[in-house]
């Protein structure tokens, strides 16, 4: 028999997948509900941000009072807490549900519904943990540690260059993948990239509200298509600390989670991918490969920032998911850095 908190924790998330880039920065959420017999009465997430909860958009389609003695499984516990709306948990204990299934903590220190649940003799169990962390890995890192949730975009050959030592570098992937890179774009609040690339490259990058570019100097020309978009914003030396007398990565992160940018996605070359992998600042790679071999030692390498002599030292990542692109794939992996 198939594990049913397993199938309905599994619903929650994909119900919890529909409010994606609507609720930043809260959490994406989903909430099912079962009668005492085992039967669907209700399903909800949480559509838009400031807008009701999982748990209160289903729970407020019931006519009756069929969630008693049911079970409630939402993928995150249920808030305690006063914020745009009032608390959850109060909810779904007067909806008196004999078991709550919830697929993760609250990572929000102002949140304790699991307590509030266990306190009004409500049996609370947990499944798919790990799943639910992976779908809200967004939102736990702007709520930990308190900076956007970080995405490095590079193409390479299968040798792992992204141009040659002249910089000859266009394309390197099919116009397909490149395709898929513009509509990647739309999934975050902001692309950064360097002073290097806009300079080599022009891009336009018009698919997020906001550019940040890297610009110690300010050696950009004004003209640059990044400057198109009103939302640009340029660290260079007159708001930026130095650190080892380049900008301070983690401080611009800092500033952009101050303007309300809560991911990025970062278009660069191997400089500063490299510093920024460094620093611990990259929480996952998508990297798209060409089926070309450079064969050359002195064209550019995606990632630059270190001096390694032990394999051991080599950062390690979690593929989380393969694309075969025809003719080129991606792959996406995760880094534990948070
Ligand atoms: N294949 C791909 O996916 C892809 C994507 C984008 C670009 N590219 C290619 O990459 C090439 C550029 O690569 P690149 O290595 O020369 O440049 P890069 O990695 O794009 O940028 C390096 C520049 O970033 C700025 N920067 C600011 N803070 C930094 C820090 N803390 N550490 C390091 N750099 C910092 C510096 O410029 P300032 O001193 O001016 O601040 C530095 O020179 C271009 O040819 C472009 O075509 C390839």
């Amino acid at each position: 028999m198939p594990n049913l908190d397993e199938k309905y924790m599994k619903m929650c998330f994909e119900l919890a997948k529909r409010g994606k880039n609507n609720v930043t920065p809260n959490p994406m959420v989903g909430c099912v509900v079962l009668d005492k017999n085992g039967k669907l009465v209700s399903k909800g997430y949480h559509k838009k941000y400031g807008k009701n909860h999982a748990e209160r958009d289903a729970l407020l389609k019931l006519k009756n009072n069929e969630a008693e003695g049911g079970t409630l499984y939402v993928n995150l516990e249920p808030c305690s807490h006063y914020g745009k709306t009032p608390p959850c948990v109060d909810l779904v204990i007067k909806h008196k549900p004999k078991r709550v299934v919830i697929g993760m903590k609250d990572v929000n220190p102002k949140v304790d519904g699991i307590s509030k649940l266990k306190a009004a003799g409500i049996q609370v169990d947990f499944i798919l943990e790990k799943e639910a962390e992976f779908l809200n890995r967004r939102f736990i890192k702007n709520m930990t540690m308190k900076l956007p949730y970080v995405v490095l975009k590079t193409a390479t050959t299968m040798d792992g260059k992204i141009s040659t030592q002249t910089g000859s570098s266009k394309w390197i992937t099919s116009e397909k993948s490149r395709e898929l890179v513009y509509k990647m774009r739309k999934d975050f609040d902001c692309i950064l990239t360097s002073s290097n690339t806009v300079i080599a490259d022009n891009p336009l990058m018009n698919q997020t509200k906001w550019i940040c570019a890297l610009d110690k100097n300010l050696r950009t020309d004004k003209n640059s298509r990044i400057y198109s978009n009103p939302n640009t914003y340029v660290a260079s030396i007159q708001n930026t600390p130095l650190k080892d007398d380049r900008l301070d990565l983690k401080a611009v992160l800092q500033e952009l989670f101050n303007k309300g940018i809560y991911s990025v996605f970062v278009e660069c070359g191997g400089t500063l991918a490299g510093a920024l992998l460094k620093e611990g600042l990259i929480d996952e790679v998508y990297q798209f490969i060409a089926p070309k071999i450079l064969n050359d030692n002195s064209g550019i390498s995606c990632f630059n920032g270190d001096n390694i002599t032990e394999i051991n030292d080599a950062k390690e990542l979690n593929i989380y998911e393969v694309k075969y692109l025809n003719p080129d794939i991606l792959i996406k992996a995760k880094l534990n850095s948070f």
